[in-house]
């Protein structure tokens, strides 16, 4: 078997965030309606301040208008409620994120859950998760919408083709799942209580991997040909020892990258694959979400 072709997320994410700022400029010319992003960021996570950093710097890239409000990590439930309130009833804001995680002590899900749904970019609240499982338009969290984004553009139709999905979180597994069937597949969702994990992957002509653990899926556990996303972004210590009595650290998939890639027909890096997508789906979101609220979509 050939080796598996590299997706390359990157390039993609740079094609979706052309079209997104295409978009972006035919709305201002023929609407006068200038799609606005709003992310909120609590506290001092340093992680948390470099993503948001990206996403303020990507949307104004695309042409939005973008704003990031920065609450000390001292910001009470109350203060945050009220922010996201003022974003809500705020027109030149179609879309809202509340960068997680957020800070112990703040009710995450009461956050979440006081964000319009029609501003929900992230997708994550229920609302939208229910009208994902329902089949109704709404708002998909971005990660989810990347990997579907790079399997049509390998692999085209997906009609009939059988799919694992491995890991069950509310972030990735199950909206990739609802997506996953939403495109006329055979959705298989294992998880960590999955009995025989190995078979059922193998069963697997597209197999995501969401589950959080490096490199768990080996390279016999994929049916060859498949098609393999990894969404796992997992912090290791070099193999080296030099590097790893240094501390350094290096950053791998849930999938044995080098294995899998003997018996893959497609597979995303880590990184370079799926990650590159996430941010470039939250200015498409935040485009279709100011189309629906200007009765445009
Ligand atoms: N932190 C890490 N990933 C995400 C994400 O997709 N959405 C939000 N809101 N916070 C995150």
């Amino acid at each position: 078997m050939a080796r598996a072709i590299i997706i390359d997320g990157k390039a993609q994410a740079d094609a979706l965030r052309g079209r997104v700022a295409a978009e972006v400029a035919r709305l201002k010319a023929e609407h006068g309606l200038q799609p606005g992003l709003a992310v909120v960021l609590v506290g001092e996570d340093a992680a948390s301040a470099i993503y948001v950093r990206s996403k303020g710097e990507q949307s104004l890239a695309a042409g939005m208008h973008s704003v990031t409000h920065r609450l000390p990590a001292t910001a009470t439930q109350g203060d945050l409620l009220a922010q996201v309130e003022r974003l809500n009833g705020d027109p030149a804001i179609h879309g809202i994120l509340v960068q997680l995680p957020l800070p112990a002590g703040i009710d995450s899900g009461a956050i979440l859950a006081a964000i319009d749904p029609d501003k929900d970019v992230d997708g994550l609240t229920t609302v939208n998760a229910g009208r994902l499982a329902s089949g109704q338009a709404g708002l998909v969290s971005c990660t989810p919408l990347g990997c579907l984004i790079l399997l049509r553009e390998i692999l085209g139709d997906l009609t009939g083709k059988r799919a694992v999905v491995v890991g069950r979180s509310i972030l990735v597994g199950r909206p990739v799942a609802q997506l996953l069937l939403g495109a006329d597949c055979t959705v298989t969702i294992a998880h960590s209580k999955s009995r025989d994990l190995p078979a059922i992957c193998r069963e697997a002509d597209i197999l995501v991997a969401a589950v959080g653990v490096a490199q768990m899926v080996r390279g016999d556990w994929i049916k060859p040909g498949a098609a393999v996303i990894d969404v796992g972004i997992n912090r290791v210590p070099f193999r080296d020892p030099v590097k790893a009595a240094q501390g350094k650290t290096k950053v791998v998939g849930d999938v044995a990258f080098a294995e899998a890639c003997e018996v893959a027909g497609w597979i995303t890096p880590v990184p370079g694959g799926v990650g590159p997508m996430t941010v470039a789906c939250l200015l498409q979101n935040t485009v279709t979400a100011a189309k629906r609220l200007h009765g445009l979509a």
